[in-house]
């Protein structure tokens, strides 16, 4: 028996469910042709299959259909005007862009995150659509940029969720929290010859918000996982929920095994401080972070990122510093900056560490580092 299905939750109901959007074009005798599709999918690696649903009615498939190949164009985010013009039912949707030709001849559109040219293969009935299979004859990535989204109705983008968050919502208020930090850290790095840098969490981020000393690129606005090893000064003093979504950023893949991160977070309250040990995983750290900041975090980078984060893990806060030689190598240094109620309001780190540091020169940089981050609590304590 059939079930009555009302259209409108049809629409509501699968409107929950979002695409990717893309626009299916072909070179006709008459001019080139194209419409929106949202129903896009890969179907077959071998042989190499993919498939659209138009809808029978759609004048634009009528015409579409009269070629026995087409072209998938995938939209990133910027392309929604676009989009919305090959929606419609406009004479001419080709007019002013500077398209290209496929290797069929179908169109590639400018700007798009790839294309799929395909050779008709079978077209399967179903209800008031069709499923058009095209087997696939060409194909190439295109604008590295993130995908046009379609989602209950409108149009957004993609972001990676698992270490990274969207909005900043107290943005402006850390700004000027950074802004009272300045002259502190400034006057930090100079004293020790170091790059001083103040870092702020915000979601499931740390974001770097103001720095000083020899760093000659501006690293302002770069944003890591805020996940461990990174960030325990900003882990350390919050509650447990706070403690929970450090922990779980990792990811339960790429947790090490023996690994107890509240006996690390422990340490850190316990010291008043967080030390990365210089080393080849602290380097290999510093770079994968470098080619993420650089690939503007897409969901490929942020992964291997993720995995060498955990991997670092172990050189973070360990409870013997020295190595034989009895000196320390010292990646980076952190102390919070803690509000009148204990939080950390931001982290205060140091890096640019040339030589590995005896007891007393360490000793000397961490009662520096404190001192500074003591003096900066008491400047932003009316903010709190
Ligand atoms: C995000 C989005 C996804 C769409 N997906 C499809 C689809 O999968 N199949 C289809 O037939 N039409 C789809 N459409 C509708 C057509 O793109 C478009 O409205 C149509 O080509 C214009 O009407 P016409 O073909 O009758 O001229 C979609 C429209 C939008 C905005």
């Amino acid at each position: 028996m059939n079930a009555v299905i009302n259209p409108l939750d049809y629409r509501r109901v699968l409107g929950n469910f979002p695409t990717g959007v893309v626009v299916v074009t072909a070179a006709l005798d008459e001019g080139p042709v194209g419409m929106v599709v949202g129903s896009f999918t890969s179907v077959s690696l071998d042989p190499p299959l993919v498939a659209f649903l138009p809808m029978k009615s759609s004048s634009s498939f009528q015409k579409l259909s009269r070629s026995t190949t087409f072209c998938v164009n995938f939209l990133g985010a910027h392309q929604e005007a676009l989009c919305r013009t090959f929606a419609s039912k406009a004479s001419d949707k080709f007019a002013g862009l500077d398209w290209l030709r496929a290797p069929s001849g179908s169109p590639i559109l400018p700007g798009v995150t790839g294309w799929v040219d395909c050779a008709l293969d079978t077209v399967h009935d179903a209800g008031d659509h069709v499923i058009v299979v095209g087997r696939v004859t060409a194909l190439s990535t295109g604008n590295d940029i993130a995908p046009l989204l379609f989602f209950r109705g409108g149009y957004g983008r993609f972001s990676t969720s698992s270490l990274v968050a969207g909005n900043e919502p107290d943005l402006l208020t850390h700004l000027k929290l950074a802004d009272v930090a300045r002259p502190f850290i400034e006057e930090l790095a100079g004293k020790l010859d170091l790059v001083a840098t103040v870092t702020v969490r915000s979601g499931r981020e740390i974001v770097l918000l103001a720095s000083a000393g020899q760093a000659t690129v501006s690293r302002l606005g770069e944003r890591v996982p805020f996940a461990p090893p990174l960030g325990a000064v900003h882990a350390a003093w919050e509650t447990p929920d706070v403690v929970a979504l450090w922990i779980a950023n990792l990811g339960a893949d790429a947790m090490p095994a023996d690994q107890t991160f509240a006996e690390t977070l422990e340490r850190v309250r316990r010291r008043g401080w967080s030390i990365g040990v210089d080393g080849p995983r602290h380097r290999k750290l510093q770079a994968e972070m470098a080619k993420a900041l650089s690939a503007g975090h897409s969901p490929e980078t942020v992964e291997t990122l993720r995995r060498t984060v955990a991997e670092t893990a172990m050189t973070h806060d360990p409870e013997v510093l020295a190595g034989a030689d009895g000196l320390i190598p010292v990646g980076v240094i952190s102390a919070p900056v803690r509000t009148p109620s204990g939080h950390a309001a931001f982290g205060i780190s140091l890096t640019g560490f040339d030589r590995n540091l005896d007891r007393s020169s360490f000793d000397g940089v961490v009662s520096a580092l404190l001192s500074t981050c003591g003096d900066t609590a008491r400047a932003i304590a009316r903010y709190f």
